[in-house]
């Protein structure tokens, strides 16, 4: 482990088929198996709102979204599969049992078209920060050449969230009041995304996966976004919120981790439906593998 670790330190590059300590396989392995299945679960909450979508230009939107986010599933599950840790059948399936993880946003449901903007505009930002931070210093190849792909798509996801949010905030008072609702729901929700504070000895720093500790992306994503919102008029839900004359920055006050540990052990608001969707999505879809699996007679005996 320590030659190991000294490798990267020298900015030493792991490839798939190379030797790696199992602990470093192992977690590699779960942070890319959950990063596939927040994809996956994103992908099927986008793809809940093409018909709900109002308006062309926003369903068109909507649906472009859906098919990367989805698209970033397949890849980030390819990535996860080829460290041969668990194969991708064995991935979904321990996802529809509820044995592994996705990020907290997805265990809540979007209800309204406010919620759709929200999500876009501030969980889409701190995904991809998320992603930069690792995609900077990423120790393991495959993964870092995969997240370049994935960081110029999210990045369209950002501009995208940028523009609902402005065309929401322009609105009537009836669209600006829907998205403030959105706000007090998901802001906080979306500030968790980013994790509790890094422990000090973090493996995934160490083995340079992760590039920032969790508490200095969330507070970068504090210092856009609440100044942001507020510049259009909108209010923050976080009542013990001050700002620091002497360094100039937002203290969002102290922050009740408990929603994120119900998300992280499958208890969230929505989590239930959500994993049961995903679920009949795959066995409603699963004529499709069979007949891409199908030997070519009977494919031709199918049609
Ligand atoms: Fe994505
Ligand atoms: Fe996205």
């Amino acid at each position: 482990m320590e030659e190991f670790e000294a490798f990267l330190n020298d900015g030493g590059i792991v490839e798939a088929p190379d030797d790696m300590p199992d602990e470093y396989r192992d977690a590699v392995f779960t942070f890319i198996e959950m990063h596939a299945n927040s994809e996956l679960m994103g992908g099927l909450t986008e793809r809940d709102w093409i018909p709900k979508t109002p308006g062309l230009r926003h369903k068109m939107s909507v649906v472009a979204k859906t098919q990367d986010e989805i698209g970033h599933g397949h890849l980030l599950y390819m990535v996860a599969a080829d460290m041969g840790v668990k194969t991708r059948t064995e991935m979904l399936e321990d996802l529809f049992d509820g044995k592994s993880r996705f990020h907290n946003v997805f265990h809540y449901q979007a209800k309204t078209w406010g919620d759709q903007v929200a999500i876009a505009f501030l969980v889409d930002a701190a995904a991809l920060a998320s992603q930069q931070a690792v995609f900077k210093n990423c120790s393991y190849g495959p993964y870092r050449r995969i997240l370049k792909r994935i960081i110029s798509e999210e990045g369209f996801h950002m501009r995208l969230g940028e523009d609902r949010m402005m065309r929401i905030a322009n609105g009537s008072q009836v669209q600006r009041d829907l998205f403030q609702d959105a706000i007090n729901r998901w802001f906080w929700p979306s500030l968790q995304l980013f994790g509790p504070d890094s422990k000090p000895n973090d493996k995934l720093l160490r083995w340079h996966i992760k590039s920032e500790r969790n508490e200095v992306l969330r507070d970068a994503w504090v210092q856009k976004f609440v100044p942001l919102l507020q510049s259009y008029g909108f209010t923050i839900p976080a009542p013990d919120m001050k700002f620091d004359e002497t360094t100039n920055r937002w203290d969002v006050g102290p922050i009740d981790w408990e929603p994120l540990k119900a998300t992280l052990a499958q208890g969230g608001p929505d989590s239930a439906r959500r994993i049961s969707e995903a679920l009949s999505n795959w066995q409603q879809t699963a004529w499709v593998r069979e007949a891409l699996d199908a030997p070519a007679p009977e494919i031709a005996a199918m049609t």
